[in-house]
């Protein structure tokens, strides 16, 4: 029982380890040397052994063992009172496996249970398997229950709640589930509570706040979401250790007297309070890899006691000064990844006295790879804005980007600044590297700029939750990289020119690729005045639609208004879906089976657009030629009515509002996309590019007419390169579906919904009418329906 608990911190160790001793202490006191054991609880111990299946910590265990008298280690130990067993703790081998198949958690807590004045029970790794038995209450004098690196899953047994006396309940890792229940907070004397390594899920309840005497709260490796509730009234809280899990929102509320605090890996996207610099006590903080904005609290390199202070992988912003200095104890410093500037202080640069990591950050330093001034004004700008109110006269036409990075001092004092880089413009035919100047700039204080910058953060943690496409979350990029990406907006770089601005191939230094649309700005506008729009694009992040990864602002030097916006993409490299279609010269076209499943990926885009970003994008204009295809032949949108666009061309008239009237004209531009969804189906039906309205409506009225005849008249209407290849269901229903999309009268066409419901249909009955036919194909009792059919298939 040495060393008893995970945590290192000396202090930390200190308290608990001279907590549990007193416990310990009081309970060997009342221990005698000559303890005789009921035989009754004698059995109960060697059944133990033998539903343990007999593991080697036990080997010692014979017939006629005297249990309570056995020199204890610290893998074994009993401790008897008055003929009875009130500490029973096994350590069994690291790594050991579950028990077999026939051994029954149930049954053998209702052996243990047969131990009933146990007050410390410990039980780990020894392979123990299944739910943990509510049984497990009738202890009710347990004090320490420990069952950590054993197999026990699903939810806690509400009966622990009767439990009253337990002070330390550790259930590290196991694999219960299921949420932190509300009776926990019953749990009136508990001090330690440890479920590390589990699959609790769910939010924190708001009664942990009971358990005024909790030391330790140590719930990392779980899957808890949501806010942390305000755990200020935890007085003696010590350790709170909430490392990789799924929290959410602003920094916890906690008392000033902890000792450790772990937040890690997790969704934390707020600032850093300033009530941090009163934590007296704070030993280890480490609150790295979440999306904390806002200043850094240089305070924190000077509290008192701190030996431990990792903050990277945030956006935290500030200037670092030489001057600027350290606690002594400071051991170990990580500030990498974030958005620092100036120079490293001079305290934290002697590497042999502490352990000390800044990369990536934007400091003037040589030694750790650090990024670009601009990178770190930039990504600032993407988490809080400060308006470029004052007018600076200025005869030539330059440009800035715009950054901010703002810092307190000792959390009174909170200073916003402004780095205002002023480049030329040129850079549509750039020569030489205009110079770059830099200028620094207080900006207005207050809580005011504080609270925008959280506002703001939170489309961006929005966005990148929806990372899972497999793409680089959302960021702003520097007009450096756009630049370098497409060589200086080389014309080899250059893929289209649209009416509202041209369009790029970029490729980052590593190798990816990007779609970079480029906006020029007529109307003087500030930046704030864009921040709307891009946060509706950084929405646009589907499967189905050409997605969004970023965006880059370039402003005019004297009055800061925007010049250009650049809108970062996806790159899409396969050609659009009509040349998968008409089979142009060394592609392929597409099979039924894919055209189908290219619809259904159109259909889901569609309804992306409509209803799952907010306010939805109608009226898209949608083109097959539009439609782009990537390696694994997945159909993305490229195009869509971005209010921002529909603002340029409207340049100069009033501002569309979102009032009503808006809003009833879109529910039934809603169908004019089911509309252009129809003629983008009939050209993959038939295979026929068209040139004209007329000449869809006359392929329709074609289709519609075959659709009545028989399966030979459907098939001459297909594209001939699919026509054997598709079952007579699936085709009827994709011919119905697209004359219904094609309706002259908006209302009578099918729902985006309807239409997905129908094209799934059709990949269902074609892909059971596939395997059909293949199946058969070996066959030859087997009816042949379509004796060449599996010529065409892939
Ligand atoms: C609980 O078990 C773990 C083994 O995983 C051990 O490290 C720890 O010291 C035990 N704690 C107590 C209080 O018995
Ligand atoms: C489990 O089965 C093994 C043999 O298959 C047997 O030796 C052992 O006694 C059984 N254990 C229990 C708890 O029934
Ligand atoms: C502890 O004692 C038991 C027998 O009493 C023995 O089997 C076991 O190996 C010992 N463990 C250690 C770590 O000494
Ligand atoms: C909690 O602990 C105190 C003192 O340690 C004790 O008097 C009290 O009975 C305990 N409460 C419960 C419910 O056991
Ligand atoms: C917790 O996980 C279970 C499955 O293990 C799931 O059914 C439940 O919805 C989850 N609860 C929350 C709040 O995520
Ligand atoms: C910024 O503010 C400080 C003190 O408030 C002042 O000394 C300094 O001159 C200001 N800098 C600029 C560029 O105005
Ligand atoms: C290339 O770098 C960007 C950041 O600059 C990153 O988001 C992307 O994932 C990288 N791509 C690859 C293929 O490494
Ligand atoms: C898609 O395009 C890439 C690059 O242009 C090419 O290497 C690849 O073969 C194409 N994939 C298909 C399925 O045509």
């Amino acid at each position: 029982m040495s060393c008893v608990f995970y945590y290192r911190d000396r202090a930390m160790a200190r308290t608990l380890n001279g907590y549990l001793f007193l416990v310990l202490a009081i309970i060997l006191l009342s221990v005698g040397p000559t303890e005789q054991l009921q035989s009754s609880q004698a059995e109960t111990l060697r059944r133990i052994q033998y539903l343990l299946d007999n593991p080697p910590v036990l080997s010692g265990w014979k017939d006629g063992t005297d249990f309570c008298n056995t020199e204890p280690n610290s893998s074994l130990t009993i401790v008897c009172y008055e003929e009875s067993v009130t500490q029973l703790i096994i350590i069994g081998e690291n790594g050991a496996p579950a028990l077999p198949q026939n051994f029954s958690m149930d049954s053998f807590v209702t052996t243990l249970v047969k131990l009933p004045n146990l007050k410390v029970l410990t039980l780990v790794s020894l392979g123990l398997w299944g739910p943990l038995s509510g049984k497990i209450a009738r202890l009710s004098s347990l004090e320490i229950f420990n069952v950590s690196s054993n197999f026990l899953y699903g939810a806690l047994p509400h009966e622990l709640s009767f439990l009253k006396s337990l002070q330390t309940l550790i259930l590290d890792k196991n694999m219960f589930s299921g949420p932190l229940p509300d009776w926990t907070g019953k749990l009136l004397n508990l001090t330690v509570l440890s479920l590390r390594q589990n699959s609790f899920n769910g939010s924190l309840p708001d009664a942990l706040n009971n358990l005024e005497s909790l030391r330790v709260l140590s719930l990392s490796h779980n899957h808890f979401s949501d806010e942390v509730p305000d755990l200020s009234s935890l007085r003696n809280l010590q350790v709170l250790d909430l490392e990789d899990n799924a929290f959410e929102g602003q920094f916890p509320k906690l008392d000033n007297r902890l000792v450790t605090l772990i937040l890690s890996k997790n969704k934390f996207r707020s600032g850093i309070p300033s009530e941090l610099s009163s934590y007296y006590q704070l030993e280890h903080l480490d609150i790295s890899f979440n999306s904390f904005v806002g200043p850094f609290l240089h305070s924190l390199l000077v509290l008192p006691t701190i030996i431990y202070l990792n903050i990277a992988g945030n956006k935290l912003t500030g200037m670092l000064s030489e001057n600027q200095s350290c606690n002594d104890e400071l051991t170990f410093v990580d500030l990498s990844s974030n958005l620092l500037t100036g120079s490293l202080p001079d305290c934290l640069s002697d590497s042999k006295k502490r352990d000390v990591s800044y990369a990536k950050n934007c400091l003037a330093a040589e030694d750790q790879d650090q990024q670009p001034l601009s990178f770190c004004r930039n990504e600032a700008l993407a988490v809080g804005i400060v308006p470029g109110q004052k007018k600076r006269k200025q005869a030539t036409k330059t440009v800035l980007a715009l950054g901010i990075v703002g810092g307190t001092l000792g959390g009174i004092l909170l200073v916003g600044l402004i780095f205002l880089a002023i480049r030329r413009t040129n850079a549509r035919k750039p020569k030489k590297s205009p110079p770059t100047r830099l200028i620094t700039e207080n900006a207005s204080t207050g809580s005011g700029y504080t609270s925008k910058l959280f506002t703001d953060a939170r489309y961006i943690s929005q966005s990148m939750k929806l990372g899972a496409l497999g793409l680089p979350p959302y960021r702003t990029y520097s007009l450096e990289e756009i630049e370098e990406a497409t060589g200086n907006f080389d014309t080899s770089a250059f893929i289209s020119e649209g009416s509202h601005g041209q369009m790029y191939r970029g490729q980052l230094k590593n190798g990816s690729l990007l779609a970079i649309k480029c906006l020029k700005i007529k109307k003087s506008q500030s930046i704030q005045h864009f921040m709307h729009h891009i946060e509706l694009i950084s929405k646009l992040r589907h499967r189905h639609v050409v997605s969004a990864l970023g965006h880059c602002f370039e402003c005019y030097w004297d009055d800061s208004s925007v010049s250009r916006i650049f809108l970062v993409f996806e790159y899409v490299p396969n050609g659009t879906l009509r040349s998968w279609i008409s089979g142009r010269r060394g592609r392929q076209s597409l099979t039924w089976s894919q055209r189908i499943g290219a619809t259904i990926g159109l259909a889901k885009g569609i309804q992306f657009l409509h209803t799952g970003i907010v306010p939805g994008l109608y009226s898209n204009n949608l083109k097959i030629t539009d439609i782009l295809v990537d390696q694994n032949l997945v159909a993305k949108i490229s195009s869509y009515s971005l209010p921002l666009l529909a603002e340029m061309v409207k340049e100069g008239s009033k501002m569309p509002s979102g009032g009503s009237k808006e809003i009833i004209a879109r529910t039934n531009q809603d169908k004019t996309d089911i509309y252009d969804f129809g003629v983008i189906l009939l050209e993959i039906i038939s295979g026929r590019p068209f040139k004209s309205n007329s000449e869809v409506d006359v392929v329709k009225d074609q289709l519609q007419s075959s659709m009545m005849g028989d399966d030979t008249t459907r098939r001459s209407s297909v594209d001939s390169s699919v026509r054997r290849a598709c079952s007579d269901q699936s085709l009827r229903t994709m011919m119905e579906i697209c004359v219904r999309c094609l309706n002259k009268e908006p209302t009578d066409r099918p729902s985006i919904e309807d239409v997905l419901w129908n094209l799934q249909f059709a990949a269902q009955v074609q892909d059971a009418w596939r395997g059909d036919s293949q199946s058969s194909e070996g066959s030859p009792t087997s009816p042949s329906r379509q004796p060449s059919l599996h010529l065409s298939i892939g």
